[in-house]
């Protein structure tokens, strides 16, 4: 199971002001915080924190029965960047839990897995028009040609899809945009309401042996992708979401 959480900056009134809400934060990750310089940087920084300790608070709640305080779950990055989630001060083991994360405007996208050996990466983009040499640039023949044989209202969703499940694949591949994304096939099936769909993905052998499973959802203005590796077989439920109204109040508990 993956599972996943969205949040938007009014799940808290001191998001928006790019502050950390009291007890999110441990005190490694609050020099962290004051390290950052760039508001907007430091507002998608600390709403990440937020939807990332919710989501592994709810995880672990559901699963255990216990819910850690935020400030016990820690959140470090790899030196590639990608997230680290450790639970402090537990007495009892939590197991691996492998972690994604991706903002965009005032939205946070998070996933979560504790499945061994699968890397979950998740991403969110807001849906906007992009220039056609966006997609001659970045796309291969079989995506562009999926894209111009959609309808036409769909076209832009799917621009935007396409991009994201390249960089959900770039994440659980612990790589980001540091390759070139040519070397990852993204084909999303048809939309589904309210419910993810599949994303074909097919990666150059030069890329990876691993083979990766994908999923897209459209969620108020935005594309969703998840991507993980093949340790997810094919009966496992793909994604739960973690009930991003009750987080506001998780945190006072
Ligand atoms: C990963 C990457 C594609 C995300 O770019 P983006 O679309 O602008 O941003 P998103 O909001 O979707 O994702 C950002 C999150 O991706 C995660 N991330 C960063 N690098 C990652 C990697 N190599 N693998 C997996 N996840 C990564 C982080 O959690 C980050 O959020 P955080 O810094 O708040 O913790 C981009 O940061 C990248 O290409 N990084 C690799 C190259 C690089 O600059 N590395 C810096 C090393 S410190």
């Amino acid at each position: 199971m993956i599972y996943w959480l969205t949040q938007t900056l009014a799940a808290h009134p001191a998001l928006a002001r790019a502050e950390a809400p009291e007890g999110l934060l441990n005190t490694e990750e609050q020099v962290r915080y004051r390290s950052l310089v760039v508001e907007k940087r430091r507002r998608d920084w600390v709403l990440g924190r937020w939807t990332a300790k919710h989501l592994v608070a709810a995880y672990l709640e559901t699963t255990t029965g216990c819910r850690p305080a935020l400030n016990d779950i820690a959140i470090t990055a790899d030196p590639d960047g990608a997230p680290r989630v450790t639970i402090t001060g537990a007495s009892a083991s939590f197991g691996d839990l492998a972690l994604s994360i991706s903002h965009s405007r005032d939205r946070a996208f998070c996933a979560l897995t504790a499945i061994p050996g699968c890397v979950p990466g998740a991403d969110i983009e807001y849906v906007e028009a992009r220039d056609l040499s966006f997609v001659a640039e970045f796309f291969v023949n079989a995506e562009i040609r999926l894209v111009s044989d959609a309808p036409a209202p769909l076209q832009t969703l799917l621009v935007t899809t396409i991009w994201s499940a390249k960089e959900a694949v770039l994440k659980a591949l612990h790589h980001g945009l540091t390759v070139d994304t040519r070397n990852i096939v993204c084909l999303p099936s048809d939309p589904i309401d309210n419910a993810w769909a599949p994303v074909r993905i097919i990666c150059d052998s030069s890329l990876t042996r691993a083979t990766f499973r994908g999923w897209w959802r459209a969620l108020d203005g935005f594309a969703l992708t998840l991507a993980v590796n093949e340790e997810l077989t094919a009966g496992q439920t793909i994604a739960s979401n973690m009930g991003q109204e009750q987080a506001y109040n998780g945190v006072h508990r």
